[in-house]
């Protein structure tokens, strides 16, 4: 069994996908033994709770200083004892020790086709407002491996999906979820659940 932790930080639509495909057996060899929140508001906990998953709040504000903070979630994490990290939603910078000890063992969802509209500053509504804003025909979203940069990982996976005329970035961030997001991101963890994927050289490999 996979040991997954989720990362969140608001209203977990990414979480629900997950938790739905492993109720569903689309994601085997799965276990979410935790979901921990930067933000004590986060709908995601109370999507955690309804299913009977472990969830709890981690917030910045509990601390005095950020050295601090990063102790405490990465403990929080490590209290888990997961085999993948997952950052669904998770607007928070993550600790570089807890990059380095889950390298190869923690993914991300960004909401476009990296390398366009990501790192810093890009995130939630913000990346699809630039997409609008730079006029492409095409956007999607990618799951890939967290390294020390923003958005920089291995890919995983990509789906792209269409911008119609008259879309706002409300209107596309929800297709966005619905015909990327919420499929590459729980067919993710079931390859990584199941073995598939290898990463080196900074790219990953699939095998059937
Ligand atoms: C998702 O669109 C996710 O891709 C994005 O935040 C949203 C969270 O929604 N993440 C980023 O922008 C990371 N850079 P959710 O809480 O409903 O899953």
């Amino acid at each position: 069994m996979l040991r997954v932790v989720v990362l969140v930080s608001g209203g977990g639509t990414n979480l629900q996908a997950i938790v739905d495909a492993v109720e569903k057996g689309e994601i085997t060899h799965t276990e979410i033994v935790g979901v921990i929140s930067n933000n004590k508001n986060a709908y995601a906990l109370e999507r955690a709770k309804k299913h009977g998953i472990p969830a709890r709040c981690v917030s910045p504000k509990e601390f005095e200083s950020r050295a601090q903070f990063n102790k405490a979630l990465l403990e929080a994490v490590d209290g888990y004892t997961p085999d993948l990290v997952v950052l669904a939603g998770f607007l928070v910078v993550i600790p570089p020790e807890m990059i380095e000890k889950y390298q190869n063992r923690m993914i991300n969802i960004h909401p476009s086709l990296i390398p366009s509209f990501c790192g810093t500053g890009y995130y939630g509504l913000k990346v699809h407002e630039a997409a609008l804003e730079r006029g492409v025909k095409v956007t999607g979203a990618t799951v890939h491996f967290v390294d020390e940069g923003t958005d920089t990982g291995p890919i995983l996976l990509q789906k792209a999906v269409e911008i119609r005329q008259g879309d706002t970035p409300e209107v596309l961030q929800r297709r966005v979820m619905e015909q990327a997001e919420w499929q590459i991101l729980p067919r993710a963890i079931d390859l990584i659940a199941n073995g598939k994927v290898t990463v080196s050289g900074g790219k990953t490999k699939m095998t059937e």
